[in-house]
């Protein structure tokens, strides 16, 4: 972490108040931390944004196990992309459905692509994709990680 730098920021009351409400909601119990926590938020996702990102995260999975061929199907396609996938985590949610939670690691374009055939999977009900660095930048991205993707930070729009 760098030094301290103090700033100011004009913000209007009604966006203030918003503000307020919603770190009070999260828990926050002082701004700067939350404004720091907002701050970091975006800044992984623009590196998880570059395709060459090395990228960590999980994809969550809900189905119903009964559904033809899911079980089997999850099981082949994490093991062609075995590279991918760290590990599995899985819990019967009841009689039918299930609970399972990948944690995957690679290129953010290869792990997204991943994600899409798995959520997209006949039988799966419903999946999210949560991704994020091994090691979010503290400060200054230019003074990142070293990953190689870090130069994508500075792409024009
Ligand atoms: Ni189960």
């Amino acid at each position: 972490m760098g030094v301290l730098s103090r700033i100011g920021i004009a913000l209007d009351s009604d966006l203030l108040e918003r503000f307020d409400n919603f770190i009070s909601r999260l828990g926050y119990t002082n701004r700067s931390e939350a404004v720091r926590d907002l701050i970091r938020d975006r800044l992984v996702a623009e590196q998880t944004a570059s395709p060459s990102a090395t990228v960590v995260g999980t994809v969550t999975l809900i189905y119903d196990h009964h559904s033809h061929g899911v079980t089997e199907k999850l099981t082949e396609l994490q093991h062609a992309h075995y590279e991918l996938v760290v590990s599995t985590s899985h819990a019967h949610l009841d009689r039918d459905s299930c609970l399972e939670v990948l944690i995957v690691r690679g290129k953010s374009k290869q792990v997204e692509e991943f994600a899409g055939r798995v959520i997209g999977m006949k039988g799966v009900q419903h999946g999210r994709l949560v991704m994020t660095v091994a090691r979010p930048a503290s400060g200054n991205p230019y003074h990142g990680n070293g990953n190689s993707h870090t130069h994508k930070l500075i792409r024009k729009h």
